[in-house]
């Protein structure tokens, strides 16, 4: 079973608590767009794989003024929550259909993007996928162009697994959140529901490896625990 973008009912829980698992996000989202707001060019559009409903845009188009962005997902149940949730800013939209497996396929409308980002969404991908997806963001990006990646990263192994459990706890703490009990009582679980729910996520070596095989130039701007903020700059 994979987490059902596609079905109604689980966009719809999605967009209602996707922070209660995930209480990095916020912060991580933030640094996200006010890095957007100082590197994008007036004119130039922000290219979003796997855009989901719209909560992303919303905010980008709240703080960032004039921004404008191109969003990419094969779920309807997803895209249409993004309609509603975005209908203040559609003449500053523009959704497509499509798969983030075959961007070669994707015929963008418009040649400017200054950053392309992916939250939360690329780790649905297979590892081959996501190679081949580096390869493709690498292109779409003028030189100089930003790729910004927040998602899901790999827990290694059993042995370190305890203390990204201590992490969550704490965080469940501060924010009355469920991070703990989604991720798994033990490394077995873990690694057992996020192969249930078509999660693959990669270690930070990997993605940074990956992405500087593209010749991108990579850094680590944000991890806590098993989240991170990653930046490829062509
Ligand atoms: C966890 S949601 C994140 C949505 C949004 N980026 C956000 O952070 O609010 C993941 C999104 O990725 C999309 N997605 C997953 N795999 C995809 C694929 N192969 N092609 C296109 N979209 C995909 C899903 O439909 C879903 O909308």
């Amino acid at each position: 079973m994979t987490q059902g973008w596609k079905d109604p009912i689980t966009a719809r829980i999605w967009d209602t608590s996707g922070d209660k698992i995930n209480p990095t996000r916020g912060e991580q989202l933030d640094i996200l767009v006010y890095l957007l707001a100082e590197f994008i060019h007036r004119g130039e559009w922000i290219l979003d794989l796997g855009y989901g409903s719209g909560k992303v845009e919303e905010l980008i188009f709240e703080r960032i003024p004039h921004s404008q962005v191109i969003g990419i997902d094969n779920s309807e149940a997803m895209a249409q929550l993004a309609l509603e949730c975005l209908s203040p800013y559609a003449n500053r939209f523009i959704p497509l259909y499509g798969d983030l497996a075959e961007l070669s396929k994707l015929q963008l409308p418009v040649s400017e993007i200054g950053a392309v980002i992916a939250i939360q969404s690329l780790h649905h991908l297979s590892a081959q996928d996501m190679q081949k997806a580096y390869r493709h963001i690498h292109s779409f990006l003028r030189p100089g162009g930003i790729f910004l990646l927040l998602d899901r990263l790999k827990v290694e192994d059993e042995v370190v697994f305890p203390l990204f459990r201590s992490v969550w706890k704490r965080l469940d703490g501060y924010h009355g959140s469920e991070t703990a009990p989604e991720e798994g009582d033990s490394f077995a679980i873990h690694e057992t529901t996020l192969q249930e729910e078509g999660d693959f996520p990669v270690n930070l070596e990997t993605h940074l490896a990956w992405l500087r095989e593209c010749e991108f130039h990579t850094t680590t701007l944000h991890v806590h625990g098993n989240r991170g903020l990653i930046a490829a700059v062509k």
